[in-house]
């Protein structure tokens, strides 16, 4: 496969996508912040099965992180992150440098109630008003067009879902599953901030969904007796500092305190320098 091309601009790369589109080809979108490994290289291989071109941004963007977070330490390869989408089937990764995305004196935002406020949303503040706005200018900038999220952030996924619908983006979302290591720690460009025995605690965050899981494949409904297993199964791992336990509503993503169709178990915690999400679906959603 030849290498992709790499665009820097906003206005080169939406002639890349207007040109392709009048040759009659469709777009696979995949945002990242570059940092690849599996997961973001499986939403690759999906988009490039879908598409006839596939686009990879990788942009780490300032706007979603908080002022104590780790947006100066966040791992940036650009020539390591474009040889792993040369083998992914990916065309064009977009790179644009901070000030091609926010010029001086950019200051609209675009924000989301109600599923913003929970879980995630709860204990980073402004994360996912940072997350929309760069989303939304990422889907302005290549236009119409098939995107691939990753499972592994479910609520991402639903909040940039709700927001392509309210805002009339033309754009095709698709959730693709979750990847994980051979022993169940999914995959992250934060498990690299985490030594030896911080590695094997992670293995709480799985440990507790799957038993989430095998009780509601067993027949328990109770949200609120799933949550309180899995808050057990934390307790052993004291290194691990919970931010949150919980069984939502896959849609609306509030708590389910009796599961009547599907349910999302999600948790957060932190370990040591690394704050680790995870979440697995219950049932058919
Ligand atoms: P990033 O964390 O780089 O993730 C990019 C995409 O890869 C997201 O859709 C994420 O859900 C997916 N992903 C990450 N780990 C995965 C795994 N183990 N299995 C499957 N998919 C996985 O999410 C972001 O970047 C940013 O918030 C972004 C959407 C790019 C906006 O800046």
């Amino acid at each position: 496969m030849p290498p992709p091309e790499i665009i820097e601009t906003c206005r080169a790369m939406r002639e890349y996508c207007d040109r392709a589109r009048r040759d009659g080809l469709s777009i696979g979108f995949v945002p990242t912040m570059g940092s690849l490994h599996e997961g973001h290289l499986s939403l690759m291989r999906r988009a490039a099965a879908d598409s006839d071109r596939v686009v990879v941004s990788v942009f780490v963007n300032p706007a979603q992180f908080g002022p104590n977070e780790d947006y100066e330490a966040y791992h940036r390869d650009l020539t390591g992150d474009v040889d792993k989408c040369a083998g992914a089937g990916v065309d064009v990764v977009f790179a644009p440098p901070a000030q091609e995305m926010y010029a001086p004196g950019a200051c609209t935002l675009v924000d989301q109630s109600v599923l913003t406020e929970v879980l995630c949303g709860a204990f980073r503040p402004g994360h996912f008003r940072g997350v929309l706005t760069v989303v939304a200018k990422l889907f302005n900038i290549i236009g119409p067009c098939g995107a691939c999220f990753g499972q592994k952030d479910y609520q991402q996924f639903v909040v940039i879902r709700r927001m392509a619908a309210d805002l009339n983006f033309p754009v095709e979302l698709t959730m693709c599953p979750t990847v994980r290591e051979p022993d169940g720690l999914a995959m992250s460009s934060r498990n690299r901030y985490l030594s030896e025995s911080e590695r094997r605690d992670a293995l709480c965050l799985y440990d507790a969904l799957s038993t989430a899981k095998a009780l509601f494949e067993q027949g328990e409904r109770r949200g609120t007796e799933l949550v309180a297993q899995m808050r057990c199964r934390f307790e052993k791992t004291p290194a691990a500092k919970v931010d949150y336990v919980a069984v939502v509503d896959p849609e609306t993503l509030q708590p389910l305190s009796m599961i009547r169709g599907a349910a999302v178990a999600a948790v957060a915690v932190r370990l040591g320098p690394a704050r680790l999400i995870d979440n697995m679906i219950l049932g058919q959603a």
